[in-house]
């Protein structure tokens, strides 16, 4: 293999301590892109996923469930890898922090780096936001001491700490960036980079005391090591920095990071830090992307806007949803996800562009071809050297990770084809036995053309790529196929298959009211109708006697599955009453427990006991069986029998 023909790229491995969503979706879609894109060059990939499963978050997440870290690690990257099915991604790896692979290699690193005097202990005070676990110095804190990254107010923390001491490689960095202006992209970025490296850059605290769930430092273990440092290295644990030298010094020159905006620090900041303290060659690239908005909006969980990628490649299908992403916005700027204009996506461009073309060729070869691709003399025109300019545009925008343009470029040369149809008039061609030849021209350029359309839609709607390739009479998928290996006029005298609609078109007025019916429904569905009863006056309210009492006896009624006998003290009297909660308390629960009676109703017998009272208590109610129960006690200490009102 070309050792320069070798291309590794990575995505951010992602916090387990929630759902997948649209932000995840984009990056692993754009670096699979790329990926497919670069197996069709000939390339030798390794594309690498996973998630990030140590740290604080994680932590907080599983305490809040009631579960263990490990649990909730176990469970919860499970939705990443079904994510990843479903929006078929075609990742060589997908590492865990949590798999022994990748501890060990963080120990060892963090082991030769306080081996070789890069990591000492010290102690650590500044403010730290705990959702976003940092450390955030003062000149970059928000208004009144908040994070300048979530908003949220930031916490005094003081504890030891191990420090790396990063300071110590700036210069060097610097040096680096210097004469790799691409190592960060965008520009922006880039920009952004340096100035932070030139403001000064202090050691990092790479070691927590104050929470447990991570791995733990070597020799030290009432320490775990800081969830960024254990986080970043997953990039080399997984092609084998260990275990493997061979693999890792195959893929490790060729590294690429894809990152938000968001994460640059730690990928062009504090990771090459690492690497430069360990020895290691820094990464070729680090590529930010944007964020997305929703209809303008800042997603959220508290606004419950959040896009949910299952749920679009349900509605919508998963190529369009994958082009989608990958044509709205240029590549590193943020970008606004609307299902109305996700839909204009798939009516002009999919539906109307890509799929006329190739419903009008195949029709066209079917009706005036017999369904048989027909051959010519000379097959080169407009079209086939249009065809190689546009892969070197493609190539072009590929390399800089416009997916955007590369997408615009196919498209254009789309256009051209179906522009291509309506100047040649081939209904008219069929007509006139003299044209034959022409016509045979015409139609073998218009099946290259889908071809080769198909060829360069593949690496972002490798399904879509593949259906053509079906419907065109070709075997084996695109994907699977090399650019090099396309010689136009190949398909001379194959035999089509039936044309079916790629894209079915969307009818926004339909759309719109089926969302408008969707929404009634769910809001129907949130709020259950509640039954009110009848006003009732102040005085009819004051009927209703209600006192403190205790329960001071429970027992069973062998003949009801649901009350129990209770003994309860009013402080002036003693009463028996039946009660229906026995399907939510054991007797040792209710007995001694303070509660509220009422105290005037008319004496019931219930299953041959007289009940002399009722017990108030709230529940939840589904088909009218109590599916949760609360007693009403009172809030402080009060002497029995005292009034309720
Ligand atoms: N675990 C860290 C990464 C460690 S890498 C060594 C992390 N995880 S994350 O799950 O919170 O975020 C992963 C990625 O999702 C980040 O690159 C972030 O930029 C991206 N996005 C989160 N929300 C996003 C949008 N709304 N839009 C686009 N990307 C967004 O950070």
């Amino acid at each position: 293999m070309n050792d320069d023909k070798v291309f590794y790229i990575t995505t951010p491995i992602y916090y387990v301590n929630d759902i997948p969503h649209i932000g995840h979706a984009y990056t692993t879609i754009a670096c699979d892109a790329v990926s497919r894109y670069k197996r069709m060059q000939g390339y030798d990939v390794h594309f690498l996923t996973g998630t990030d499963e140590h740290g604080q978050k994680i932590q907080t997440a599983a305490e809040a469930k009631g579960k263990t870290p490990q649990q909730l690690v176990d469970e919860i990257h499970l939705n990443f890898k079904r994510l990843w099915e479903v929006l078929n991604i075609s990742n060589d790896d997908f590492i865990r922090t949590t798999e022994p692979r990748h501890i060990k290699v963080v120990q060892a690193m963090f082991k030769k780096l306080m081996d070789q005097g890069d990591i000492y202990k010290g102690t650590y005070t500044g403010y730290y936001c705990v959702p976003c676990e940092t450390y955030v110095p003062e000149n970059a804190m928000g208004p009144n001491k908040t994070c300048p990254d979530c908003g949220r107010p930031l916490t005094i923390m003081e504890e030891e700490s191990y420090f790396f001491r990063g300071s110590k490689y700036v210069p060097e960095l610097i040096k680096f960036y210097e004469e790799h202006v691409k190592a960060v992209m965008p520009k922006i970025r880039y920009n952004e980079i340096m100035s932070f490296l030139k403001g000064g850059v202090k050691d990092q605290s790479v070691s927590r005391t104050s929470i447990k769930w991570g791995i733990p430092v070597p020799g030290d273990e009432k320490h775990v090591i800081y969830v960024w440092f254990d986080a970043l290295i997953n990039y080399a644990a997984a092609v084998g920095y260990l275990d493997d030298p061979e693999k890792f010094s195959h893929y490790w020159p060729h590294v690429r990071h894809m990152v938000g905006k968001d994460i640059i620090r730690f990928h062009c900041v504090i990771w090459p830090l690492m690497l430069l303290a360990l020895g290691i060659n820094l990464p070729v690239e680090v590529i930010a992307h944007g964020w997305w908005t929703y209809n303008g909006e800042k997603m959220s969980k508290s606004k419950g806007n959040v896009v949910d990628p299952f749920k679009m490649v349900e509605e919508y299908g998963l190529d369009p949803f994958r082009y989608f992403l990958l044509r709205e916005v240029p590549f590193g700027n943020d970008g606004d996800f609307s299902e109305l204009a996700l839909i204009g996506r798939i009516n002009s461009d999919l539906a109307n562009d890509l799929g006329n073309l190739l419903n009008r060729t195949l029709q066209m070869i079917k009706s005036y071809r017999d369904g048989v691709v027909p051959d010519c003399v000379n097959a080169e025109s407009e079209l086939s050297s249009m065809a190689f300019n546009i892969l070197d545009r493609v190539d072009e925008a590929m390399n800089n990770f416009a997916f955007d343009e590369a997408l615009k470029a196919i498209w254009e040369f789309i256009g051209r084809a179906n522009k291509f149809i309506d100047e040649t008039t081939p209904w008219k061609l069929a007509k006139d036995e003299t044209q034959a030849e022409r016509l045979n021209f015409v139609l073998l350029n218009l099946y290259e053309a889908l071809c080769f359309s198909a060829l360069l839609i593949a690496p972002t709607m490798p399904d879509t790529a593949k259906k053509i390739w079906l419907q065109l009479g070709l075997e084996g998928e695109p994907v699977k196929m090399l650019y090099e290996k396309f010689t136009w006029g190949g398909g001379a005298g194959k035999e089509i298959n039936k044309a079916e609609v790629l894209f079915p078109r969307i009818d926004i007025n339909e759309w719109k009211k089926t969302q408008e019916e969707k929404k009634k429904m769910s809001e129907e569905i949130k709020e259950p109708a509640i039954e009110h009863e009848a006003e009732i006056s102040i005085d009819d309210f004051k009927n209703v006697e209600m006192r403190v009492a205790k329960i001071i006896n429970v027992e069973e009624i062998p003949s009801s599955k649901k009350l129990y006998k209770l003994e309860v003290d009013l402080g002036y009297e003693k009463r028996t009453v039946c009660s229906g909660i026995k399907a939510f308390f054991t007797p040792e629960e209710l007995n001694g427990k303070t509660v509220i009676l009422v105290t005037n109703l008319k004496p019931v017998k219930l299953c041959g006991v007289e009940s002399n009272g009722m017990i108030l208590a709230a529940s939840v109610k589904k088909d009218g069986v109590s599916e949760q129960l609360t007693l009403l006690t009172p809030e402080k200490d009060i002497p029995l029998g005292s009034r309720v009102s």
